[in-house]
């Protein structure tokens, strides 16, 4: 198995370029299943969950073609069935994105239960309440939810709690439905207004993605189309986090500074100093990091995707901080790790108080999901001595190149192969 083995105190210097968003790239790709014409996409990450994406419409008999590794050409024209695989399917989140697609193509749909970061319980009742409004019926059977509709029909559907998936769900399953179909309290991140760009290129008709009222008016077909991704808005607050940790100075390229705000407001509190430019962003550290108190919201608000990554920053600010984050159930499974590096936190529900200290000891710590992941590596880049990063597929879910792109800055990272230690078997 592989892990991150990073020998802590370089200071980053240099230039980073930040590569297409996750959360946007699993929704257009499954998005290309509302269209039987070809279609190619650039700016994909060259991460596992994107792959994962891909082979699941090849395995469900779309042609799939990697110009290179950041363009695939995909033509979803000869998929006749509404079976996601199970094996694939169940390992990712943004697999329920094949319902609303599945559903908007063929009016049914077979998914098994989402799988991804284990964040605590995560439901997607919001997903299915807007798939019944618009006519489905739904089931779950041996873990697989079917839904089904002999007609779509556009209608109201008002969220009970702010859902990026159920967003992008509804609009998936409004698209082609007959009719107008109105989201209210839909969520506005980034990812959404891509993808009803990505939508509306093709001839969809959506309104209002990027505010809480999203206007669908069904159309008959979609036609294909080349579009490229946006810039990854998390990829980028990472390395901005990356650079204040180690008191580097680090230019940020392809990232759509309006979709850093809440982050580089957050890091301007920690007197950390972000210049804002046309497609980047330079951060650098000539003090010291004061402490500061945060509070996740969905988008424009500080993003939960960030949170674990601004709090190792926290661990080693002046002060006390207070980070609250009550997006999921469970976004703090990091803490126990960064607290084998010193840290001095402590959690009591949703809420976490971070103790600066002076510095963060290398040690080795384990990626809990994604995010926790990319904390670790900030923890490790900034400690003094060793850390071993395991389980690095987390990590590798959701950050393309992350070992090369922070060499390049003067990081000591390296991904290294160990063999897996045999557990001896104890008689008695
Ligand atoms: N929720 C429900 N019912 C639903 C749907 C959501 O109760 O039907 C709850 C969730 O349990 C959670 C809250 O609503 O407490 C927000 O969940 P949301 O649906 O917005 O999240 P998601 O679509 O499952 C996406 C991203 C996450 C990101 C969240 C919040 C993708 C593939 N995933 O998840 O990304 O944290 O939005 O912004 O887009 C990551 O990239 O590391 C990641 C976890």
């Amino acid at each position: 198995m592989y892990k991150y083995v990073i020998k802590g105190g370089n200071r980053l210097e240099g230039e980073i370029s930040v590569s297409g968003a996750k959360n946007a790239a699993v929704a257009i790709v499954a998005a290309t299943i509302l269209c039987d014409e070809p279609c190619v996409l650039e700016n994909v990450p060259d991460i596992s969950d994107t792959a994962i994406c891909a082979k699941i419409l090849r395995e469900m008999g779309a042609s799939i073609n990697y110009t290179n590794k950041n363009t695939i050409q995909i033509d979803t024209k000869n998929i006749k069935s509404p079976v996601v695989p199970y094996e694939l399917a169940r390992t990712m989140r943004a697999s329920s994105y094949f319902l609303g697609t599945l559903l908007g193509r063929f009016h049914e749909a077979y998914v098994p239960m989402p799988g991804g970061c284990d964040l605590g319980d995560r439901p997607i009742d919001q997903h299915i309440k807007a798939f019944n409004c618009l006519g489905a019926t739904d089931e779950i059977v041996s873990g697989t939810v079917h839904v089904k509709a002999d007609d779509l029909i556009g209608c109201q559907i008002y969220f009970d709690i702010n859902t990026v998936g159920g967003t992008i769900n509804a609009i998936f399953a409004a698209v082609k439905a007959k009719g107008l179909t109105i989201i209210e309290n839909a969520a506005k991140e980034p990812h959404i207004v891509d993808l009803a760009n990505f939508l509306n290129s093709m001839g969809a008709d959506i309104r209002g993605a990027g505010t809480d009222v999203i206007k669908v008016r069904g159309v008959e077909r979609l036609k294909g189309i080349t579009y490229a991704i946006i810039p990854d808005q998390i990829e980028a607050g990472t390395y901005m986090v990356a650079a204040a940790a180690t008191k580097g100075n680090v230019l940020i390229k392809n990232v759509i500074p309006k979709h850093l705000e809440s982050i580089t407001i957050n890091l301007r509190k920690m007197g950390v100093k972000v210049e804002e430019f046309d497609e980047s962003v330079r951060v650098s550290v000539d003090g010291p990091i004061m402490k500061t108190n945060v509070k996740t919201m969905p988008h424009p608000g500080f993003p939960t995707d960030m949170q674990p990554q601004l709090s190792t920053l926290l661990t080693i600010a002046e002060g006390t901080s207070i980070v609250t984050d009550d997006i999921f159930d469970n976004r703090f499974r990091y803490v126990a790790e960064l607290r084998k590096m010193g840290a001095e936190i402590t959690v009591k529900d949703k809420v976490a108080i971070i103790q600066g200290v002076k510095c963060l000891k290398g040690a080795p710590v384990k990626a809990t999901d994604l995010r926790a992941g990319a904390a670790l590596v900030i923890a490790g880049l900034c400690a003094e001595g060793v850390t071993e990063i395991d389980d690095i597929y987390h990590i590798e879910r959701g950050y393309e190149s992350i070992e090369e792109k922070l060499s390049a800055v003067g990081a000591d990272i390296k991904r290294m192969y160990f063999q897996p230690k045999e557990t001896m078997a104890i008689g008695g």
